[in-house]
């Protein structure tokens, strides 16, 4: 079956929903980057999901829902911070790791006693979870290592062909995936950083969030090779950029580069991208950028270091995925 991408009008919205209903899988639109779902109280349709994205079966899949109240349904006990978030946060790009209540596939939580749950903002997830009125499972609709998609052109580029659907909701306004937070253990930990502002998370729990470690759940997201573009790509502080375009350029490699500080060399002969200077813009755009340069088909990825700092985390987070290189740890 050929993925078409369709607007969202209220027909196609029916037919996403007759898809899932069959236990097929569609992309939809969140606020944060594209997801590829299917029902996940179907362990066969979820099946699906992995087989399309080539991801390991034991990671697990967000459980995207319409409402506060139902995410519960899928926790077996929820503590109270996890409530509190979910009460500032939701509906947003906020994912929160519960423990799983009885009943909830394993094929969705990976085999581990816990589940991730998200209630997305985004008007076209919504309108499709309400008339769907279920869960529906979704890792980001990417090809797994690859960077997530943030247009629908993106998720046809990367699996066109495998998904029945695809509902286009235009660029997802946030443009990297979800804050996560665990409450699996004893405190809180922050596996995933992403929009929100860990301070405001902090702040709304009324205590400091533990940072992931080695003993928190695993979330794949945050295995060191994530998000990696194809090209070799480095991060470069402002100012050596120049003298690492210079170096290169002399050795005739061909160089992609995004900066939001620098300005291009007038006799630059790569690619140059310019990302915006304020963070949310910056994130919004980074996924477009990354996959524009390695279109390019450049020697070298180059991207200006972005400032230290908490408003920086997630973006800095990503990048310092993007350009680990390549193995096989991706999601
Ligand atoms: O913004 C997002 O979260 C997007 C949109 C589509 O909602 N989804 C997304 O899904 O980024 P995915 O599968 O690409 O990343 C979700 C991350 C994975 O790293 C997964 O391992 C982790 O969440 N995760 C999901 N359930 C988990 C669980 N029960 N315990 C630990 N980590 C979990
Ligand atoms: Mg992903």
């Amino acid at each position: 079956m050929t993925g078409r991408i369709d607007a969202p009008t209220s027909t196609a919205i029916a037919c996403a929903v007759d898809h899932l209903r069959a236990g097929e899988v569609v992309a939809f639109p969140t606020e944060t980057v594209y997801g590829l779902g299917a029902d996940a109280a179907n362990p066969a349709a979820v099946q699906r999901i992995f087989a399309l994205k080539g991801r390991p079966a034991d990671h697990p899949v967000i459980v995207h829902v319409g409402a506060g109240d139902e995410a519960m349904q899928w926790a077996r006990s929820v503590p109270d911070g996890a409530r509190r978030l979910a009460g500032a946060f939701w509906p947003g790009p906020l994912t929160l790791i519960l423990p799983r209540a009885p009943g909830v596939p394993d094929v969705v939580t990976g085999g581990q006693d816990s589940v991730g749950l998200r209630v997305p903002s985004h008007p076209v997830a919504r309108a499709l979870l309400r008339a769907f009125d279920g869960g529906i499972a979704a890792p980001s609709a990417n090809r797994f290592g690859r960077i997530s998609p943030t247009t629908a052109r993106h998720v046809a580029d990367d699996l066109g062909d495998a998904v029945a659907q695809i509902l286009d909701g235009g660029a997802c306004a946030v443009g990297i995936e979800s804050t996560i937070v665990a409450f699996a253990g004893e405190a809180p930990v922050l596996l995933r950083p992403g929009a929100i502002d860990v301070r405001d998370l902090s702040r709304t729990l009324g205590h400091a969030l533990r940072e992931s470690d080695a003993a928190a759940p695993r979330a794949s997201g945050t295995l060191a090779s994530h998000y990696a573009p194809r090209t070799p790509a480095s991060l470069v502080a402002a100012d050596h950029l120049r003298a690492e375009i210079l170096q290169l350029g002399g050795r005739d490699e061909i160089v992609a580069v995004l900066a939001h500080t620098v300005a291009q060399p007038p006799d630059f002969a790569g690619v140059w991208l310019r990302g915006p200077a304020d963070v949310a813009a910056y994130a919004h755009d980074l996924y477009a950028n990354l996959r524009t340069l390695d279109a390019a088909n450049a020697d070298v990825m180059l991207i200006e270091r972005v400032p230290d700092g908490e408003a920086w985390l997630a973006v800095r987070d990503r990048l310092v995925r993007a350009t680990r290189g390549v193995d096989d740890d991706r999601d």
